[in-house]
């Protein structure tokens, strides 16, 4: 059964004290903090595995590739892909969104053609495609949300049309929390004939994927919040789209054979993994992979879902509190604004009580300009998070209108 102060005592960090007052971290859709078991796993990688993977023949090189393909395994069957050459590690989902604008942008792109972007986007799934499309003569739509903070899907049919050829959405968004309704989006976009990204990092998180059920074409995400290491993330592609795809990076690894008459290229995965691979990093990624697997995904969704309920209750009765997202199924991340008060002296007062929040404009400025708003404070949970410290929030928060007012 889930045990909250079991879990609690895998993670060193959450037994640190701020300002002399426990840590209440409720900043995780920024990043996850980290078990012990993936702590351990990497000093042991330092300790007695490391060495370069793919190049050398000594034992510690044949180990350590060895177990940084385990890891590609390990993460093929924690999204469902179908084999281990749609899995390729990145640095995270910045450079997965970049690689496919760049490389699937240099496959498909045309002048005059069009994509669709949904306006809740991160800017990691908004720029990287401005800068491909402005080079391309590519125009974007947006696809938008209601006040509430649902997508509005229905829209969809009427910005695709013959000449678009992907859209590009999240499964979770970073600051309202919805969770878009992907299935209707990836068929209609794959009847008008245009591939989907889904960025996967906030969604990954709550409650997991199954790429193959979903049918994306792409589906990125990266390790850090995922309680694995910083530096490591993932890019899933459908196996016919990445084999045509040229590659992003060129370097070592990612070659067959190179002579100053031409290059050929290698196979996948490797096609995209120029230069030394952040092997520890994917290794961890395995090792976070398996242990919340240990738990279980389907657990620790429900579990955060009541830490949300509550937060949405005991947040929502708060006087002049505006919670931004509202949708039903929406995962753990509740933004809001208290009226009269900077968010950011909200984030300083809490900090100061040892709760640990983000604020600002979250790398979503299209969703602050939606709302009007220069920023917004943001909680966002993890399934080491206790009932306790959301009513810590809360009270926290009282006590910083009290006194901002
Ligand atoms: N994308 C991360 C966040 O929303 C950093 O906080």
């Amino acid at each position: 059964m889930f045990d909250v102060g079991k879990i609690r005592e895998d993670f060193p960090i959450l037994s640190r004290k701020v300002y002399g007052k426990p840590l209440v971290y409720l900043d995780n859709a920024a990043t996850g903090q980290k078990p012990r078991r993936v702590i351990d796993c990497e000093r042991r990688l330092y300790e007695e595995f490391n060495g370069n993977v793919h190049r050398g023949v000594h034992f510690l090189a044949e180990q350590s590739t060895e177990m940084y393909e385990q890891a590609r395994e390990r993460v093929r069957a924690f999204i469902g892909a179908s084999s281990r050459e749609e899995i390729i590690f990145t640095a995270g989902a910045t450079s997965a969104v970049n690689t496919v604008a760049y490389s699937y942008g240099e496959l498909a792109f045309r002048p005059g053609d069009n994509i669709v972007v949904s306006e809740m986007e991160h800017h990691s799934n908004i720029v990287p495609w401005q800068i491909v499309c402005g080079r391309k003569g590519v125009e974007i739509r947006v696809l938008p949300f209601d006040d509430k903070g649902r997508l509005m899907e229905e829209r969809l049919p009427e910005l695709l049309d013959s000449r678009t050829k992907l859209v590009a959405v999240t499964q979770a968004s970073n600051v309202l929390g919805t969770m878009p309704h992907l299935d209707g989006i990836i068929k209609a976009a794959h009847e008008a004939g245009a591939v989907v990204l889904v960025d996967g990092c906030q969604g990954v998180v709550h409650g997991g994927v199954d790429v193959s059920k979903l049918g994306c074409d792409f589906y990125v995400f990266s390790g850090h919040k995922l309680y694995a290491p910083n530096g490591i993330g993932v890019l899933y592609g459908r196996r016919e789209l990445l084999e045509a795809m040229p590659p992003f990076l060129g370097g070592g690894d990612m070659v067959h054979k190179v002579s100053f008459a031409g290059t050929t290229f290698g196979d996948l995965p490797l096609k995209f993994e120029a230069g030394t691979a952040n092997y520890i990093g994917a290794i961890c990624l395995g090792e976070a992979m398996e242990y919340l697997k240990g738990i279980g995904l389907d657990a620790i969704a429900a579990y955060e879902n009541g830490l949300l309920k509550q937060a949405m209750e005991r947040l929502g009765a708060i006087k002049g509190l505006t919670i931004y997202g509202t949708t039903q199924g929406k995962c753990g991340i509740v933004s809001f604004n208290v009226e009269g008060i900077h968010p950011l002296d909200v984030g300083m007062i809490l900090d100061k009580l040892g709760i640990a929040i983000r604020t600002g404009a979250h790398c979503a400025d299209p969703v602050m300009a939606h709302y009007g708003v220069q920023g917004m404070a943001r909680a966002s949970l993890a399934f080491y998070n206790t009932p306790e410290e959301i009513d810590a929030l809360a009270d926290g928060i009282e006590r910083a209108a009290r006194m901002l007012r």
